[in-house]
């Protein structure tokens, strides 16, 4: 399929040069085509810091590195124009709140067109129109033809949050990233939105990186899942092979504290301490201080992200089932 996102060695950091604070470490990682990547992690973990620095779309405080090719050409080199144009088309974003990313006091067909024209000339306002319809449908918005003439707060959160992936979907990007967008909405809008992602995916072969703090989500969802804590991709690998044998201490505190889906545990364990601070972060592994698997070398060197089994990749000194 290809490779269509290669993202190599990115950092992102924050302050005046002299006193920069690293947010986002080293983060690797490559997505084939029409596949989803799930990107997990407790709030402050870094998680919407890697994708807008992908997107460009961080403050000018921040000082980027690394390398992220989009079908080889490495967005963070574009010129700022290049990078409108990529926004404008290769590579699309949504977020939590969608009536945010929407204009108020235009109506929703009205946004559809103007999506549609960035997309490709289209010839006449009828083909327009028609074509807006069809993108209504395709993400499965109730009574579409009503949906043209109305205005954001006239829609749910869960038809906004369509409305804006018809608009992102006109442009037929490349790349969909999508920072947490079910968190705002009630539990069954929220299953809706995921399986009209997965729909993508099946029936256009979009590629997209779903980030979220609910390991649910990710587990429904995604081919692909990395783990991120303070900043460092900890491990990352299969979906599948992932939640079933996790190696990473950190992951498998997250397994465990989430509730089960059989409803037969009533106890959660929430995982020891607190994330610690991006100014304070401890030396070696940043997990160490919550860590029961913690030992001599942890405190003093952080762990590289090494490939343990097949594509299954873990940034630890004692993983779990090392020797599986
Ligand atoms: N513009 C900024 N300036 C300084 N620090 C920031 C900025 N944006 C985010 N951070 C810090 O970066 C860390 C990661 O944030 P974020 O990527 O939003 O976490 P997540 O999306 O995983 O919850 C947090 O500690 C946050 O306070
Ligand atoms: S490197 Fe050490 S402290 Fe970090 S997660 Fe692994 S065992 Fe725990
Ligand atoms: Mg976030």
């Amino acid at each position: 399929m290809g490779v269509v996102l290669r993202v190599s060695n990115l950092t992102v950091s924050f302050g005046p040069p002299g006193h920069r604070i690293p947010i986002v470490q080293g983060v690797d990682f490559q997505l084939e085509r029409g596949r989803i990547l799930g990107i997990v992690g407790e709030s402050g973990s870094g998680k919407s810091v890697t994708c807008l620095a992908l997107m460009r779309l961080l403050a000018r405080s921040a000082a980027v590195g690394g390398r992220a090719e989009l079908d080889g050409e490495d967005l963070l080199a574009l010129d700022e124009s290049r990078m409108v144009a990529a926004r404008g088309g290769q590579i699309a974003m949504i977020f939590q709140d969608p009536a945010a990313s929407l204009n108020p006091v235009r109506s929703i067909g009205w946004q559809l067109a103007e999506a549609i024209n960035l997309g490709a000339a289209v010839p006449s306002r009828a083909a327009v129109r028609a074509r807006a319809l069809q993108l209504l449908r395709d993400v499965g918005m109730p009574d579409p033809a009503r949906r043209l003439g109305e205005y954001p707060h006239q829609l749910s959160g869960g038809m906004n949050q369509r409305a804006l992936i018809a608009m992102m979907l006109a442009r037929s990007p490349k790349l969909l990233i999508a920072d947490e967008p079910t968190t705002a909405l009630d539990v069954t809008i929220q299953a809706q939105i995921l399986r009209l992602l997965l729909d993508l995916r099946d029936r256009l072969g979009m590629t997209i990186i779903l980030v979220s703090h609910d390991l649910g989500v990710i587990a429904e969802t995604c081919d692909q899942v990395a783990v991120m804590y303070c900043g460092r991709i900890v491990e990352m690998g299969d979906a599948r092979d992932l939640f079933l044998r996790p190696q990473h201490p950190y992951t498998i505190g997250l397994l465990n504290s989430r509730p089960r889906v059989d409803g037969q545990t009533a106890a959660l364990r929430p995982i020891e301490g607190v994330v610690p601070p991006p100014h304070a972060l401890p030396p070696g592994c940043a997990f160490s201080p919550r860590c029961s698997r913690a030992g001599d070398a942890c405190d003093q060197v952080a762990p590289p992200l090494e490939e343990r089994r097949d594509g299954h990749r873990v940034a630890c000194f004692h993983p779990a089932g090392a020797a599986a």
